[in-house]
């Protein structure tokens, strides 16, 4: 079969089966291609929301799909390939989480998106890379432990000086492999172009950048600016998608090394197996879907 054979074969299947394909913006772009919605952690969690097919299929990582089925109990939900986790999501133990809500009792705990759902049932509200800052100068609470990811929260607690922030060490092993000397780099090869990065990278990185936002902020902004040239600051499938939708404009990659190799385990056999009905289904116990919930139900609210 060839690339345009097996697509092919995808639309027709997801349409007979009732299949929604979800698809997250670092995924390749045949995949990204026959999706019904690409985009980042938090419009695909939108999107999911307000799904009216049968079933759901997520091309991303773990917590994606976990979070479909949190938000859509009654539907078949699949994640498209069943080694594709997000080590960011699994790095904190719920253990030490419980700890330090004892040592902190009045902070609110904020839970970036990139967590387990049993982390999540340890959480007050849910953020993204783009809702965190909106949701958190919302909360009333003054002190905020934020977890997993130290650089986002960083970067927002920049945002927020009237709050005080907890952190714990964690971060993406993706885009922490850029540092400062790849920023400069970049910065000097090429003068004209303007340096987008997402918050999950090193401060020293989004210190130098124009803009710090979202994988589909990044998007919008490059798609939208009447520059001509662009330093992508987040995982390399973004230089590509943008290569694609607007080829009049240059798309540089901060750094080689920014590729997730958990997003790029989906397959287009992948997807054809799940328009099946054979590929791994979500089942998260009712006691953990409902109490994981309630810190997403709050995301929406706050977000918007
Ligand atoms: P976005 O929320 O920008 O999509 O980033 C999340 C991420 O890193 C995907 O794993
Ligand atoms: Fe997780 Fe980083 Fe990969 Fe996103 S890019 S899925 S945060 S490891």
């Amino acid at each position: 079969m060839t690339i345009r054979q097996m697509q092919e074969e995808i639309l027709r299947l997801k349409q007979q089966n009732g299949v929604l394909v979800l698809a997250h913006s670092y995924q390749r772009r045949e995949i990204v291609e026959i999706a019904d919605f690409t985009g980042d952690s938090y419009a695909l969690a939108l999107r999911a929301k307000e799904a009216k097919e049968r079933a759901v299929l997520m091309c991303g990582v773990r917590f994606m799909a976990e979070t479909v089925k949190i938000l859509c109990p009654d539907k078949r939900v699949y994640l498209s390939n069943a080694d594709a986790g997000c080590p960011m999501a699994e790095q904190l133990d719920p253990a030490l989480l419980r700890a330090l809500k004892a040592e902190y009792p009045d902070a609110l705990v904020a839970a970036y998106i990139n967590t387990t759902a049993e982390l999540k049932t340890l959480c007050d509200v849910c953020v993204t890379s783009s809702s965190a800052e909106k949701i958190l100068s919302a909360v009333p609470e003054k002190e905020i432990l934020f977890v997993p990811d130290i650089n986002l929260g960083r970067y927002v607690a920049g945002k927020l000086p009237e709050k005080t922030f907890r952190f714990v060490q964690g971060g993406c092993p993706v885009h922490v492999r850029a540092g400062l000397r790849d920023a400069e780099r970049a910065r000097k090869a090429h003068p004209n172009a303007l340096f987008l990065a997402h918050p999950e990278c090193l401060p020293e990185v989004t210190a130098r950048a124009d803009y710090v936002g979202s994988t589909s902020g990044i998007t919008e902004f490059a798609k939208k600016s009447d520059c001509k040239e662009f330093i992508i600051g987040t995982e390399n499938a973004i230089v590509e998608h943008l290569q694609f939708e607007r080829p009049e404009k240059k798309f540089y990659p901060l750094c080689k090394e920014f590729v997730c190799h958990n997003m790029k385990l989906t397959t287009l056999t992948d997807v054809l197996n799940c328009c099946r009905g054979e590929g791994e289904e979500i089942d998260l116990p009712e006691e953990t879907r409902l109490a994981a919930k309630r810190c997403i139900d709050r995301m929406i609210a706050l977000g918007g």
